[in-house]
């Protein structure tokens, strides 16, 4: 192995360019491929910026031409040359630097490599587990550099906009106590404190507001949060929030400042100009048009109420089902009556897969008569009345949900989301809007009581605090959550700011004041102190990023992301501790043979 002594980096591997031709430089890096062409051998060299081609020639220098035939993949080497014109049809129009070649007078090879568990070259499908496992291969091919380099930038360019905007970046604790985001805990056994558990935040809530009390007005933080729920392709246990918090101010004035942030992120990292206000649709609304709090608002198929004419009709599930309370909607699948048998069956089964007891369907023909296995379950009037309601034309085929409110949403919101990715109905590259007026709490079956819907602490829209007692449910709050292409990327509210509102939330959560007591009583002593109006919101930047790279997976966002069973491949995490930490902890060590 050889040193860098007396090599100095110069450029990276895409400043070299026409600019360049004639220059000695030395570039640093890892060899992508080797070509040996008889008398020449070249390599695409490659560092994080890019790719240069460098050609070792015996005419040119003997020594590095010998030394290059030991090159392998990503070897790791420094080479000095000068930057020439490449022969005529050797260019490579698709690379920065593809006009040029570095002809190589002095090679040092730094560093040999075991052979790579997988190719580098561009975008090669690779099993996730093994990019997991060799992140650090993983991690130099140049599409991940770029998702990494583009989150970097979305934090400076946020960071940009608060700072301008009067913001203070401020730390919170991550040995902390829970915070109720809903999810479980992670929790951290304390030595010093014999029996006594820290967690991991859920997220800064309860410090944010702390923050506002304590006079701060506008905190910012770039956070890690911790959530032991099951995990998907956009839900990891540890992820990361831009979390903001500020005071004397109302949702309006939030969802334009945030609005502002947004833009300003976009413009700055992709040059893309987003058209302010966003749309604003209540939970209502996305409920029932969309069947979702996260509507992807980029393509129609809305779902449309027809439980008043199926309430009549000759088909006994409809009837019974709305008789029971249930309702039934359709969606319109504007010309894609061409769906074959086999087509529908497997929507069918993708219906059941989310609940739905099945999937009916209505192609509308040339005479715009029904083609349908329940059309004779309707009479000409009824199907005219559906057909109406739904715009359908010839071409067109209908499905129907009939069910509880719960399931009809379910099944018809993914079933128009399927549709349309399938159909390639979906153009927009990004398309934002705002969810407002959640319903404050919403109906536990499980534990037999109202959860909050966003968290405890989240403020009732006055007019109907007075309901708060009487109808829980029917109480409006002041939260609002982002949505960006159907994906949640962020959620705030204004919070409560009086005691007296707080505790009488926590008894409608049926939290007892004993237990707001030993859980909050330090917030709540804290809200007596003299809080202000404040408010905020939190973005999943992981979420955010990903759909800005224009990612399926937020694990590509992620430097070291875990797996759906929340370990780390590389590292091995987690992983089992010996006895002394754990008597150490005042654990018991053999629980698991116990469970
Ligand atoms: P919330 O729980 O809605 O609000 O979280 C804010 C945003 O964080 C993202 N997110 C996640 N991203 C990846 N993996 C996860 N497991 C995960 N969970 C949430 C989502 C979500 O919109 N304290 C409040 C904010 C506030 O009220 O100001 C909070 O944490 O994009
Ligand atoms: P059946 O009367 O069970 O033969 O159903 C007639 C058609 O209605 C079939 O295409 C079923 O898939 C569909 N179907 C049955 N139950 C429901 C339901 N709850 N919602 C929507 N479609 C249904």
């Amino acid at each position: 192995m050889e040193s860098m002594k007396g090599f100095r980096r110069t450029h990276d591997c895409n400043t070299v360019t026409e600019e360049t031709i004639g220059q000695e430089v030395t570039l640093m890096g890892w060899v992508l491929r080797r070509r040996d062409h008889g008398g020449l051998i070249f390599i695409d060299l490659r560092d994080r910026k890019g790719i240069t081609q460098v050609v070792f020639a015996p005419e040119v220098d003997a020594e590095s031409h010998e030394k290059a035939h030991r090159l392998r993949s990503e070897y790791v080497i420094a080479v000095r040359g000068k930057i020439r014109t490449r022969p005529d049809g050797m260019e490579n129009p698709k690379l920065k630097t593809g006009m040029v070649e570095l002809a190589c007078e002095d090679l040092r090879i730094l560093n040999t490599a075991a052979t790579p568990p997988f190719p580098l070259d561009e975008e090669e499908e690779v099993a996730e587990n093994l990019r997991l496992k060799y992140r650090y291969i993983d991690l130099r091919r140049p599409h991940m550099v770029e998702n990494i380099t583009l989150r970097h930038s979305v934090c400076q360019a946020m960071r940009e906009f608060l700072n301008s905007n009067d913001f203070l970046e401020i730390e919170t604790p991550m040995l902390t106590r829970s915070t109720p985001e809903g999810a479980r805990d992670y929790l951290v056994p304390s030595r010093v404190n014999a029996g006594k558990f820290y967690a991991l935040p859920q997220s800064p809530q309860i410090y944010k507001q702390i923050l506002m009390i304590a006079g701060m007005e506008r905190y910012y933080q770039i956070v890690r949060c911790f959530r032991d729920e099951d995990l998907r392709a956009d839900r990891q246990p540890e992820f990361t929030q831009l979390d903001l918090e500020m005071s004397f101010i109302d949702e309006e004035q939030i969802m334009e400042l945030m609005e502002g942030l947004i833009s300003h992120v976009f413009n700055k990292t992709l040059g893309v100009e987003l058209a302010t206000p966003f749309e604003r649709l209540t939970y209502q609304e996305a409920m029932e048009r969309f069947g979702t709090d996260r509507p992807d608002v980029r393509f129609g198929m809305e779902l449309v109420d027809i439980s008043d004419i199926a309430a009549g009709c000759g088909l006994k599930v409809f009837q019974s089902i709305t008789a029971s309370g249930g309702i039934v909607k359709a969606i319109n699948a504007r010309g894609m009556a061409d769906l074959s048998r086999k087509d529908l069956d497997v929507l069918t089964e993708f219906a059941q897969g989310l609940g739905a007891k099945g999937l009916a369907w209505v192609k509308v023909k040339e005479d715009g008569s029904w083609q349908s296995p329940i059309a004779k379950f309707f009479t000409n009037e009824e199907q005219q009345a559906i057909a109406d309601r739904l715009g359908g034309e010839p071409g067109d085929i209908f499905f129907f949900g009939a069910d509880t409110r719960a399931t009809v949403f379910r099944v018809l919101g993914e079933l128009r989301c399927k549709l349309a990715r399938e159909r390639n109905l979906i153009h927009e590259r990004f398309r934002f809007v705002w969810v407002t007026d959640f319903p404050l709490v919403e109906y536990d079956e499980d534990e037999g009581r109202f959860t909050a819907m966003h968290h405890p602490f989240t403020a009732p829209a006055e007019e109907d605090l007075d309901l708060l007692e009487t109808d829980p449910a029917a109480v409006r709050s002041r939260a609002y959550d982002i949505v960006l292409n159907g994906i949640e990327i962020g959620g705030g509210s204004i919070r409560i700011h009086q005691p007296a509102v707080q505790e009488r939330v926590f008894r409608a959560l049926s939290i007892s004041d004993q237990e707001a007591q030993d859980k909050f009583g330090f917030l709540l002593e804290a809200l007596g102190s003299g809080a202000p109006p404040h408010g905020g919101l939190a973005f999943g930047l992981d979420r955010l990023v990903m759909l800005m790279a224009g990612r399926d997976s937020i694990r590509d966002v992620i430097a070291f992301p875990k797996t759906q069973k929340a370990q780390c491949l590389m590292a091995h995490a987690p992983a089992e501790v010996s006895m002394a930490q754990l008597a150490e902890l005042y654990l018991k060590p053999d629980w698991k043979k116990e469970k």
